[in-house]
């Protein structure tokens, strides 16, 4: 089944169907242009930071402009909130109803020099009747990503299943190949970056120690680890075969609330976690309960399988 007979078969709003379009032929634009962007150049510094401080590459400023030059064209999208760009975009359409997009337009770039896995991540919502243009993570009406890899797949979500399309580059089209992509409720595959272990407080010490105490242990198993450093590449492998995924706040990062951003990254991920049957958390509250105050509010991530997840909030009680 190709996506756009998954999207008149799933979709009533012929507005979202088309929003749905444009997204996924940007991703498709973006993914040719992570392919050539060692030949293009596009790989270096840009010589300009984006809202967290972070070196912009070129390629993340190309992505950007795909990204939102396609959403534009649908002329019900009211307001485009990116990882690049400070401000939030108002459009002067902008009403009642209208979508509001958040998007991290390449997800890992620090991966591109090394030719592994990066993304791009996405989360439609609809503003408000207050004209609010910050989503709330319970009223997401889609939340997908895609990921350019090996092959280029896009992955979506409006609320009933996680599903998975991957690009076929000679048809000229997306082609449905997983219909019901689920997190297994156990898992023995964690994925966190070790290297901050010196900053991490009791609770994710605790959680790590038990898994990499093996058998003889608290947690009476073995676990293998994972550590892709793209959002996108970890958390797809967690939603192909099981795992969890950790990037918490620590005492390096907790200054700026953490590594990872609520509305385009921890919002979208956590939406397709809890469809998929698993569990995303901040280690206190659900992420989609979290509410923010502002475009680039990070946020603690501990998300993936349903049993894990809440076997590291059963910890904060023990530190
Ligand atoms: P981005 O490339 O959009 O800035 O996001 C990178 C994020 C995320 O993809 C990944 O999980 C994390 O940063 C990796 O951080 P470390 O380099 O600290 O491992
Ligand atoms: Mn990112
Ligand atoms: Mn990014």
């Amino acid at each position: 089944m190709t996506l756009n007979a998954y999207l008149a078969s799933e979709v009533s709003d012929p507005d979202l169907i088309d929003l749905i379009d444009r997204i996924a032929s940007a991703c498709w634009k973006i993914g040719q242009v992570v392919r050539d962007s060692a030949l293009d150049g596009n790989q270096g510094h840009a010589g300009t930071v984006n809202p967290q401080g972070e070196e912009q590459k070129p390629i993340d400023l190309i992505a950007d402009d795909i990204f939102r030059t396609s959403c534009v064209q649908n002329s019900n999208v009211a307001v485009l909130i990116s990882e690049e760009v400070e401000d939030i975009t108002t459009l002067s359409t902008a009403q009642s109803g209208g979508f509001v997009v958040a998007y991290d337009p390449l997800d890992g770039s620090s991966n591109l020099d090394v030719n592994l896995s990066v993304g791009s991540i996405f989360a439609i919502s609809r503003l408000g009747a207050d004209l609010d243009p910050l989503p709330e993570g319970r009223s997401l009406e889609c939340a997908g990503y895609a990921i350019y890899g090996p092959s280029t797949m896009l992955v979506l979500t409006f609320g009933a299943r996680v599903v998975g399309f991957t690009l076929d580059v000679t048809a000229e089209d997306y082609v449905l190949t997983q219909a019901d992509m689920r997190i297994p409720a156990e898992a023995s595959e964690f994925a966190i970056n070790v290297s901050r272990s010196r900053h991490w407080d009791a609770q994710v010490s605790a959680y790590v120690e038990g898994c990499i105490a093996g058998p003889t242990g608290p947690r009476g198993k073995a676990f293998n680890m994972r550590w892709t450093a793209s959002m996108v590449a970890d958390v797809h492998r967690i939603l192909m075969r099981g795992g969890v995924f950790l990037y918490p706040t620590d005492a390096e990062n907790q200054a700026q609330g953490g590594k990872l951003r609520l509305f385009y990254e921890a919002f979208p991920m956590a939406m397709i976690t809890e469809v998929a049957g698993g569990r995303a958390s901040n280690g206190q509250t659900d992420i989609l309960d979290v509410t923010a105050t502002s475009a680039h509010q990070r946020t603690s991530v501990i998300l993936g399988a349903r049993d894990e997840v809440t076997h590291f909030d059963t910890l904060k009680s023990h530190t």
